[in-house]
């Protein structure tokens, strides 16, 4: 019988460093997105004592009575929405994820939704394609240089936009739980209602949380200008989407630009598809070679530390 301690792996793990997991653990191959109490036989889940998975796999309670000798649970993702941290503190899981490697991936799909909002580019490519182009210009757009860009969260990816945008001579204003002395100088701290109001764009970058599901919505487009674009980079739920449509319908909020949706994958009969004053990306923001690499490493690299003993780098419930 193989001394090496079992583990689930739910998530795309290059070759090299499969092998190099594979050297101290014996993996249990699991499809992204498949439950793994359902792919594992039951006579093998009580030996599995880690996991690394995307945040397409749930970490609940089921799970967790699932594989009784669960130690750590590894999102390859900063975001942990995917798991009930609380039954995971109390089973003593050790859950972990890979913040600071995506940072300057998901603020550059930000500063491009923006871009495609504020200078219609999307809607220009097609002008082009089509031949619209011999038959007149193309319609004026609107400057983002001198704009003020609100920021909804004020973490490591809003740090990372906030700095970008200075480069694009934005005002940058902020909304956080608390005020952060560490960006004085490049944002300014609002209140909440304030954020809404003054934004010409207002970029969301707050994790998804009980508190915060559909935190912005009829009220808070209500407050935006009718010229503001919304941008979304951190998970759909946050935004009520339904209100966002209305809104955008309404000509409320002049656009949006989304990454991220309340259904994932988007269904193309979503009103969302149909209207044009939006942008669309499928949940991108961390989807580059290089990125992608950073992450899976820090996240295998957590999954080993914590099953050799020793303290991981990224941990949510230390
Ligand atoms: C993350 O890391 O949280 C990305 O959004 C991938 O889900």
């Amino acid at each position: 019988m193989s001394q090496k301690p079992k583990i689930i792996v739910s998530a795309p793990l290059p070759a090299d460093l499969r092998e190099r997991v594979a050297a101290v653990c014996e993996i249990i191959d699991v499809p992204v997105g498949q439950n793994p109490a359902e792919a594992v036989p039951a006579s093998v889940r009580p030996e599995v004592a880690g996991m690394v998975c995307t945040v397409r796999t749930r970490v609940d309670q089921a799970l967790l009575d699932a594989f009784p000798a669960l130690t750590v649970s590894s999102n390859f993702a900063v975001g942990f929405d995917n798991v009930d941290i609380e039954a995971a503190t109390r089973r003593k899981v050790l859950i972990c994820n890979t913040p600071g490697v995506l940072d300057g991936a998901v603020a550059d799909v930000m500063i491009g939704l923006m871009l495609c909002l504020a200078r219609n580019l999307v809607a220009g490519d097609a002008f082009v394609r089509s031949g619209a182009w011999t038959k007149g210009a193309f319609a004026l757009t609107t400057d983002i240089r001198g704009k003020t860009l609100g920021l909804l969260g004020m973490g490591r990816i809003g740090k990372v936009v906030a700095r970008t945008a200075q480069a694009f001579d934005m005002k940058v204003i902020y909304h956080n739980r608390r005020e952060d002395p560490s960006v004085e100088g490049l944002a300014a701290y609002v209140g909440r209602d304030e954020l809404f109001k003054s934004s010409d764009v207002l970029s969301v970058h707050i994790p998804l949380s009980a508190e915060t599901r559909h935190s912005v919505g009829k009220r808070e487009f209500g407050l935006m200008k009718p010229t503001a674009y919304l941008i979304n980079t951190a998970r759909g739920p946050v935004l009520d989407e339904a209100a966002l449509i209305e809104a955008l319908r309404a000509g409320t909020i002049a656009g949006a630009g989304l990454d991220v949706m309340e259904q994932e994958p988007l269904p193309p009969s979503s009103p969302l598809c149909e209207l044009p004053n939006v942008v669309l990306q499928a949940h991108v923001g961390s989807a580059t070679h290089e990125t992608r690499r950073a992450m899976i490493d820090l996240a295998a690299a957590n999954l080993l530390d914590a099953l050799g003993g020793k303290t991981p780098q990224a941990m949510v419930n230390p």
